[in-house]
C-alpha cells in the first residue's frame, strides 16, 4: 500500500499568558512570519487559551485580554489573517474533541516521563490539575486535527512532538489505518535564543522581575533605545570571527540580536563591525531594533484599542479552521466507532 501524502501544513501555538518579548519574537513569531511567506505551505497558528488554565486558573477577564493582546502581537508581527489560518484555541472544539480521543491513546506511563510535567508539577503531584498531566495529549490534538505536517517549536517542545508521533503511530496502528501524519519538528536554531540583556546565561523572559533585562513587543522606541544602551556588555572591542563570542554571553547576545533583526548571520554582523566597542555597537543596534520593533508596537496599540475587530478576526480564523477540522474529526470518530447521524 503506498503511503498517504499530506498536504504541507505548518501548524504552532503559544500561551496567551500575558507579555510578549522580543524573545518571543525572534524565537517564534518571526519564523512563523516566515514560513508564511516562504510559500508551498499552509500555516495555521494558534492561541491556546484552553492550555493556558492547565497550571492555574486564570481571572476570566485576564485571559481574555491576555488572548486578545497575543492575537494583537501576532497580526503586528506579520501574521496575515489572509495569507495564514489564525485562531484562538477554544473556538475551535475540535481540538479538544480530538483530545479526548488522544486521552484514551496516550499511556498514564508516557505522560509521566514528560520532563514539562514533572517540572511544573513540581514536587506535589498529586494537587496538579488532570488539564495538566493531559496537557500534551491537547497539544497532540491541536497539531494532528490539522494533519499537519510540521511544527516550528523551541527546543522545551521537543519532547510533546515525539510524544505526538508516538501518539499518531499508535493510533495508526491499532486502528490499521494510515490516518494521522508522523509530523516534523522544526526545533527553533540557538541564534534565535533571545537572553537576558543584564545575565546573558538566561534566557529572556517576561516574568523577570527586573524589565530592564527584556524588551517587550510594546515598548516604545524610546524605551527600546535604552535598554539596549544599558544592556551589560563587557570591555572588549567586538571579535573578528564567532569563535571569539565563546566565552562572552553579553556580547554573543547582542550579536546573535543585531543579526536576527538584520536577517544576515552573527559572522557578516561582525564582519561589519569588528574591532568597534560595544558603545558605539549598541547605538547601530538600537537604530535597527527601534526600525524593526517600534512599528510593531505601535500596531499591537491600535489593535489592543479595537476588541471587535480582534474578535470578527478571530471568528473568521475559526470558521476556516472548521474547513479543515471538521472533516478530520469526523473521520476519526468513524474510525473509532463512534455512531454518527
Ligand atoms: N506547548 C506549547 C508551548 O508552551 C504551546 C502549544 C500548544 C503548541 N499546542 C501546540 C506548540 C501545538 C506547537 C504546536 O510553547
Amino acid at each position: 500500500m503506498s503511503e498517504p501524502t499530506f498536504t504541507p501544513r505548518v501548524f504552532s501555538g503559544m500561551q496567551p499568558s500575558g507579555g510578549l518579548t522580543l524573545g518571543n519574537y525572534l524565537g517564534a513569531m518571526k519564523r512563523w512570519v516566515d514560513m508564511q511567506d516562504a510559500g508551498g505551505f499552509e500555516t495555521v497558528y494558534c492561541m491556546v487559551d484552553l492550555h493556558a488554565i492547565t497550571a492555574k486558573l486564570l481571572d476570566p477577564d485576564v485571559l481574555r485580554n491576555n488572548t486578545r493582546e497575543l492575537c494583537a502581537g501576532f497580526i503586528a508581527a506579520g501574521i496575515d489573517p489572509e495569507k495564514s489560518i489564525l485562531i484562538n484555541q477554544s473556538q475551535v472544539p475540535e481540538h479538544a474533541q480530538l483530545a479526548w480521543i488522544f486521552n484514551c491513546i496516550a499511556r498514564m506511563g508516557w505522560m509521566g516521563r514528560m520532563t514539562q510535567w514533572k517540572d511544573k508539577a513540581g514536587k506535589n503531584a498529586e494537587a496538579a490539575s488532570l488539564g495538566l498531566f493531559a496537557y500534551p495529549a491537547l497539544m497532540a490534538a491541536d497539531i494532528l486535527v490539522y494533519h499537519a505536517t510540521h511544527v516550528p517549536v523551541g527546543e522545551d517542545q521537543k519532547q510533546h512532538l515525539e510524544l505526538t508521533r508516538d501518539i499518531a503511530a499508535k493510533f495508526n496502528h491499532d486502528y490499521g489505518v494510515e490516518f494521522f501524519p508522523i509530523t516534523e519538528p522544526v526545533i527553533e536554531g540557538v541564534a534565535t535564543r533571545v537572553m537576558n540583556l543584564q545575565d546573558g546565561t538566561k534566557k529572556m523572559s517576561k516574568s523577570d522581575p527586573s524589565d530592564k533585562t527584556r524588551i517587550n513587543l510594546t515598548d516604545d522606541a524610546d524605551a527600546i533605545a535604552k535598554k539596549i544602551r544599558k544592556a551589560k556588555t563587557d570591555p572588549d572591542p567586538l571579535p573578528e570571527v564567532v569563535g571569539g563570542l565563546e566565552t562572552r554571553p553579553e556580547a554573543r547576545n547582542l550579536v546573535n540580536i543585531y543579526a536576527a533583526l538584520a536577517e544576515t548571520t552573527p559572522q557578516a554582523v561582525l564582519d561589519a563591525h569588528s574591532g568597534a566597542m560595544f558603545g558605539h555597537f549598541k547605538m547601530a543596534l538600537a537604530d535597527l531594533a527601534v526600525e524593526k520593533l517600534a512599528p510593531i508596537s505601535t500596531e499591537m496599540k491600535r489593535l489592543m484599542n479595537d476588541p471587535a475587530e480582534i474578535d470578527a478576526i478571530l471568528g473568521r480564523g475559526a470558521e476556516r479552521a472548521r474547513e479543515i477540522t471538521v472533516p478530520i474529526l469526523e473521520r476519526t470518530y468513524d474510525i473509532v466507532g463512534m455512531l454518527r447521524s
